[in-house]
């Protein structure tokens, strides 16, 4: 039989979307994932109007809603964690890192280079938070300020291991002086745009034993209550990070994720790794346009 070139083309593109289906049908199925919402190309955490409708209630900080703020059933819509609480401007132990922070970093920073190191210009701490997340050409990765509080530490020959209590003290200690400041990274090009891309699909994915995302929590359930506590939108979190936690620990923001990986019976990731990384570029472009906040507490 002679084939026409439709013919063959017919039965050529036949044995192609076999051959996909195939694959298809034997390929195991890892993972799944929770529906994006519209995040937007630029995303800002008044973005989150459109989602959960609680942004009327936190957006401004002077009419905060003490009423709402003390009741425990809509606490959660205050969303009030970009705050400095207790109100009454009491110390607490995040203070107190900062303090420790203060007193590493002059140790650090003896000779001038610790500060240049993380890209301080002129030895000025004003504003560096606002640089990190951020690629990072010296370690050819994306990486966020602890991160590189351990790589610049190292080079003055001092181990502060990411995640660990000095490290997070330095943190808070340098990110005070970008208090007021709002959050403003680029997620609209490059290699942080490629880090927010992966950040979204990973706070989607589901995983561990009760196949929960990280949107699980955060997207479809938030406001209603679980186990005692109450998830709340994923908006608006980043600028008050490091924070003290009211059960008496200093955490990073890599710490906190990797406590609700455990509280979601999913093993947690390395502080500072890649993956934590990506969700952290992710929620702080959530985070946009919000003023950092430091030292802050959380229960
Ligand atoms: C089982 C539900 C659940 C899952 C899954 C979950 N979280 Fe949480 N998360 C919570 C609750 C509850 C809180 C405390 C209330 C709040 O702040 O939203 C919280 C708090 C947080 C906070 C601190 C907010 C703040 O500023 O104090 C961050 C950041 C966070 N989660 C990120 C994540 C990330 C990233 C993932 C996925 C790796 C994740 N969560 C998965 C329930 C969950």
């Amino acid at each position: 039989m002679k084939l026409t070139p439709v013919a063959l083309l017919l039965s050529g593109l036949c044995a192609v979307s076999l051959a996909a289906h195939a694959q298809q049908a034997g390929e195991p199925v890892y993972r799944e994932y929770t529906g994006y919402i519209d995040y937007g190309k630029s995303p800002k955490a008044s973005d989150d109007a459109r989602h959960t409708g609680t942004w009327e209630h936190w957006k401004d900080r002077a009419k905060l809603d003490e009423k709402r703020v003390a009741s425990a059933e809509d606490q959660w819509t205050t969303n009030w964690k970009f705050m400095d609480p207790p109100f009454d401007g009491s110390l607490h132990g995040g203070h107190e890192a900062q303090d420790r922070g203060e007193e590493l970093y002059k140790q650090l920073n003896a000779n001038g280079r610790f500060a240049t190191c993380l890209g301080a210009k002129r030895g000025d701490l004003k504003s560096l938070r606002l640089q990190y997340p951020q690629y990072n050409r010296t370690l050819k990765r994306v990486v966020g300020m602890e991160q590189m509080i351990e790589h610049c530490a190292q080079q003055q020959g001092m181990k502060l291991e990411n995640g660990s209590y000095d490290n997070t003290a330095v943190s808070v200690y340098i990110t005070a002086f970008s208090n007021g400041m709002p959050l403003k990274i680029d997620v609209t090009r490059g290699p942080l745009k490629d880090s927010f891309e992966r950040g979204k699909k990973l706070f989607h994915t589901k995983a561990g034993w009760t196949n929960f995302s990280c949107a699980t929590c955060h997207v479809s359930i938030v406001g209603r209550s679980l186990r005692g506590q109450t998830p709340t939108t994923h908006y608006g979190d980043i600028a008050h990070w490091p924070t003290y936690r009211t059960k008496d620990e200093l955490q990073s923001l890599h710490v906190r994720f990797a406590e609700c990986n455990r509280n979601a019976g999913v093993q947690p990731l390395k502080i500072g790794s890649q993956e934590y990384t990506d969700i952290e570029v992710f929620m702080t472009a959530l985070s946009n346009d919000y003023p950092v906040a430091v030292p802050s507490a959380r229960d």
